[in-house]
């Protein structure tokens, strides 16, 4: 049977009209934005979901909040999120060698990616620069570190002779490596002896991880009698400082600066000063609006994030840290 011309005519417009709202709606859907991190009990990574939510609230979009911890939790998630209707996610990876494998499940699933904190190592094992990044300045501020370190020891008149550093370190992960190389590097330059620097690697990077790693350096380094302690963030400190407290050593007699500045503030706040001197206080608040933000207008509005941003920190010490802490945001 022929089809009457004015019936096809009204059905190419039914067509085009639902193919229309179709891609109106497309437009107008709500936007819903993942943001998976590697460690959810870390106040630092609690404090980039809060700042996250924040800028959601402003801008109006959703952001969808999950702990990813290990690989299969990062696949699982990307398979809710587009099934949730979720247009891109923000991703903090508890593997940097996952990189590939979580790009192309990204890109398969229609999702937009951004890394923030730990940047993708590729199968090369280089950073894949392709994939869009918020991170930190690691290597300049664990030279702060190591400046900070080398001025305390001076103030407290403890000699080169009896003076330790104890590095825990994290080498696997490219911005741990970068954080304790750099304060390594500002110590040497500055003229500590390189052989009185040792080593701790942690297994895990969090405070029982760091705590292990520096009791074993201090079974073995049992004539020290100052140590200056550095690490990739405030937990591999303060790890360090418990393991310190444990043989005897305390504010008089031991030094540590962190990196983050959002999870020793219960140290800080301590009625008596401990080993811990000090931290790098990095922008959780940038890190958590920032990224969502830039994938809110990529989504919207097709406008492509900078590929590659560095965030700077800021000396806090008991002296300074509720002022600048509020300063920030992140304290009432
Ligand atoms: C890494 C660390 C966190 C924090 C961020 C900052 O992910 O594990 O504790 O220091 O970097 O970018």
């Amino acid at each position: 049977m022929k089809s009457h011309p004015f019936r096809l005519g009204c059905l190419i417009t039914l067509g085009l009209l639902t193919l229309a709202s179709l891609a109106s709606a497309a437009a107008t859907a709500p936007v819903k934005i993942g943001f998976l991190v590697k460690q959810p009990e870390e106040p630092w990574f609690q404090l980039e979901w809060k700042f996250a939510d924040q800028a959601a609230k402003e801008l109006g979009f959703t952001v969808i909040k999950i702990g990813a911890t290990d690989g299969e939790k990062v696949l699982s998630a990307i398979d809710n999120l587009a099934a949730n209707g979720a247009q891109g996610f923000v991703i903090c990876t508890p593997d940097t060698r996952l990189g590939a494998g979580i790009a192309a499940k990204a890109k398969s699933a229609g999702l937009k990616l951004i890394s923030v904190d730990d940047q993708f190592l590729g199968a090369n094992g280089q950073p894949m620069a392709a994939i869009h990044h918020l991170g930190i300045s690691a290597g300049k501020i664990g030279a702060d570190v190591g400046t900070t370190l080398f001025a305390e020891m001076k103030k407290r008149n403890w000699t080169a002779a009896d003076t330790a550093v104890c590095a825990v370190t994290f080498e696997e992960l490219a911005t741990a490596k970068e954080r304790t190389d750099g304060a390594i590097g500002a110590l040497t330059a500055a003229g500590f002896a390189k052989d009185h620097i040792f080593k701790a690697p942690q297994r895990t990077s969090d405070i029982p991880g760091a705590f292990d790693a520096v009791n074993i350096l201090l079974t073995q380094k049992p004539t020290v009698k100052h140590w200056l302690v550095c690490g990739m963030n405030d937990s591999a400190v303060l790890g360090a400082v418990r393991a310190l407290e444990s043989r005897g050593f305390a504010a008089d007699s031991s030094v540590g600066v962190g990196i983050n500045g959002t999870d020793c503030i219960v140290e800080l706040e301590k009625a008596k000063p401990t080993s811990f001197y000090g931290s790098m206080l990095l922008s959780p608040k940038r890190h958590g609006s920032e990224t969502v933000t830039m994938m809110y207008h990529w989504i919207k509005d097709g406008q492509e994030p900078a590929l590659d941003s560095r965030t700077t920190g800021i000396l806090i010490t008991r002296e300074n840290f509720r002022q600048v802490l509020k300063e920030q945001g992140i304290r009432e």
